[in-house]
C-alpha cells in the first residue's frame, strides 16, 4: 500500500491505496484558521501535525494495517510560509497562501531585485499570498522572529521533516514562493541574496517523486507506521491532485473549486509570455519532471459557500442548498462577487470584498446560494478568460476539489463553461496524488506511463446549451461590475 497525506486549509486527510491505483481507506481530521487581523489568515503547523497523527490512528482503526504501507507522499496547501528556529520548532503561526497583508512588500520586492529580472527569472509575477513577500513584511514587522530564522519550508515540508528529521523542498510548490528559477527548477540563489535571505534557509530542491528520507523512529512510534519507510518530497496540493486526475498532457485541464479556486493547465514547455500578458497567471513547475504548468487561483470558491452556510446559520450544506437547484439560471439577476478575503486572479487586490449586486425584495436563501455558487464559477471563467488571452487554451476538463460532492456546483459550473466536465470521485483530491507519487518515487511504477488508474474512466457531466444566453449575459456583467469596484474597495 501508498499513503498520500494532505494539508488541507479546512483539514487533514490521509489516503491509503493499491498497486492498482485504488482507494482502500481515507480519513480525514478538519480545523480552520486563525484571523488575527482583518484579511490575515494563520495557521499553526503543530495542529497540523497533530491532524496528521490522528488521521493515521483512524487508518489503524478502521482496519488498515500500517505494516502493508510501503512509502509516503505529502501535499498540501502552497505558498504558506512556515519558519523554524536553531531548535526546529515553528518560531510563529504559518502566514497562509490567503493571507493579503504584503501587497507593499510586493513592489519592495520589484524594487530591490528589479521587476524585469524577478519577472524573467522566476516567471512569476510577484502577488501577495506567495511566500517570499511574507518573509519582507516579517523583516519590517516582527523583526525579532525574523532574526531567529533557520529554515523556510512549506506546509507539506513540514510534515516531511516531521516524518523524517530531514529538510527538503520539492519544484512545485517552490515555484510558489517566487524565489525559484522556473526554467531551471532551481532556487534563484541571486533573488535570494538581493532579498537578504540566508542561502542556508532553503532546503534542497527535489522532483515531487524523489525520496527525500525515510521514517524515522520518533515518527515510527508516534504514527505506529513502519520504521524506514521511503518519503518522497511531495508537491503543492494543486500540482498533485491535477496528477491524481491524470491532468498530465498538454489539452488537459482541472477546475478545482476546494477552499480556494484553480484553474489548472499542464504545459510541455513554459511560453514566453510579456510581463503584462502574464497578469497574475501563475507559471509553476508540475510534479512531474520536464513539465510545467500554468495556473490562476480565485481565493475564497468553497470558502464562500461556508461563509454564506455560516451566515444563514444552517448545520450543512445540505440545508443550506437544499430548493437551490429550482432557482433559474442567473439567480434572478443577483450576482455575487466572491472576494470575501481579497482577490488573487486576475483582480491582484487583497483589499476587495464580497458583493452581492442586484438585490431585490422576490430574492431569499436560495437566491443567494445560487448567486455564491454561480459567482464563484464566474471568478473561474474570469481566470480562464485570463489564460486564453495568454494563448493558453484546453479541450478537455475535469472538476476537482469538495465541490464535487454537491451536484449544483458542477452542473453551474459546465453551464458557466460551456464545457463538458470529466470527475474521478475515487481519483478525486491531493492525498490521493501525492500516493501516486509516493509510489512512482517508491519504483511501485517505473513511469507514468505505468499507472494503471489513468485508464479508467471517468464520469462524464453534460451542460446545458439552453443556459448559454443567460451565463454569457451575467458573466460580462460580472466582469463589469468588478471592474467598476476594484479601485472602491
Ligand atoms: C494556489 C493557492 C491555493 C492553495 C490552496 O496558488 O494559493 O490553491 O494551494 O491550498
Amino acid at each position: 500500500f501508498l499513503l498520500g497525506i494532505d494539508i488541507g486549509t479546512q483539514g487533514a486527510k490521509a489516503v491509503v491505496i493499491d498497486d492498482m491505483g485504488h482507494v482502500v481507506s481515507s480519513a480525514n481530521v478538519s480545523y480552520s484558521f486563525e484571523s488575527p487581523q482583518p484579511g490575515w489568515c494563520e495557521q499553526s503547523p503543530s495542529l497540523w501535525w497533530e491532524s496528521v497523527i490522528s488521521c493515521l490512528h483512524s487508518l489503524w482503526k478502521n482496519g488498515v494495517d500500517p505494516t502493508a504501507i510501503r512509502a509516503i507522499g505529502t501535499t498540501g496547501q502552497m505558498h504558506s510560509l512556515v519558519i523554524l528556529d536553531e531548535r526546529k520548532q515553528p518560531i510563529r503561526p504559518a502566514i497562509l497562501w490567503n493571507d493579503g497583508r504584503t501587497l507593499k512588500e510586493c513592489s519592495e520586492m520589484e524594487e530591490i531585485v528589479g521587476s524585469d529580472y524577478l519577472f524573467n527569472t522566476t516567471r512569476n509575477p510577484i502577488l501577495p499570498g506567495f511566500t517570499a513577500p511574507k518573509l519582507l513584511w516579517l523583516k519590517k514587522n516582527e523583526p525579532e522572529h525574523y532574526s531567529r530564522i533557520k529554515k523556510v519550508l512549506m506546509p507539506k515540508d513540514y510534515i516531511v521533516y516531521e516524518l523524517t528529521g530531514e529538510f527538503s523542498a520539492d519544484v512545485t510548490d517552490a515555484s510558489g514562493t517566487c524565489l525559484l528559477n522556473v526554467p531551471d527548477r532551481e532556487w534563484a540563489w541571486d533573488v535570494i541574496d538581493e532579498l537578504g535571505f540566508s542561502r542556508d534557509w532553503f532546503p534542497p530542491v527535489s522532483e515531487s517523486q524523489e525520496v527525500v528520507g525515510s521514517l524515522s523512529e520518533t515518527a515510527a512510534q508516534i504514527t505506529g507506521l513502519p520504521i524506514g519507510i521511503p518519503v518522497i518530497a511531495g508537491a503543492g496540493d494543486n500540482a498533485a491532485a491535477a496528477l491524481g486526475n491524470g491532468i498530465i498532457m498538454e489539452g488537459t485541464g482541472s477546475i478545482s473549486i476546494g477552499t480556494s479556486g484553480t484553474v489548472f493547465i499542464p504545459l510541455k514547455e513554459l511560453p514566453d509570455l510579456a510581463r503584462d500578458q502574464a497578469s497574475t497567471l501563475h507559471l509553476f513547475c508540475h510534479c512531474l519532471p520536464g513539465m510545467w504548468h500554468a495556473m490562476g487561483t480565485t481565493l475564497s470558491a468553497g470558502m464562500s459557500l461556508r461563509w454564506l452556510r455560516d451566515a444563514f446559520e444552517k448545520q450543512n450544506y445540505d440545508d443550506l442548498l437544499e430548493g437551490v437547484d429550482q432557482v433559474e439560471a442567473g439567480a434572478g439577476g443577483l450576482l455575487f462577487l466572491p472576494y470575501l478575503n481579497g482577490e488573487r486572479s486576475p483582480l491582484n487586490n487583497p483589499a476587495a470584498k464580497g458583493v452581492f449586486f442586484g438585490l431585490s425584495y422576490e430574492h431569499h436563501r436560495k437566491s443567494m446560494a445560487r448567486a455564491v455558487i454561480e459567482g464563484v464559477c464566474y471568478s473561474l471563467r474570469d481566470v480562464l478568460d485570463m489564460m486564453e488571452k495568454a494563448e493558453i487554451e484546453v479541450a478537455d476538463w475535469t472538476v476537482t476539489g469538495g465541490a464535487i460532492k454537491n451536484p449544483i456546483w458542477t452542473k453551474v459550473l459546465a453551464d458557466v463553461f460551456q464545457q463538458h466536465l470529466h470527475v474521478h470521485e475515487e481519483r478525486e483530491g491531493p492525498a490521493y496524488g501525492a500516493s501516486i507519487l509516493a509510489g512512482l518515487g517508491n519504483g511501485v511504477w517505473k513511469a507514468v506511463a505505468d499507472l494503471p488508474m489513468l485508464d479508467q474512466k471517468a464520469n462524464r457531466i453534460e451542460f446545458n446549451r439552453e443556459n448559454q444566453p443567460v451565463y454569457d449575459a451575467q458573466f460580462a456583467r460580472y466582469q463589469s461590475i468588478a471592474q467598476a469596484m476594484n479601485p472602491l474597495f
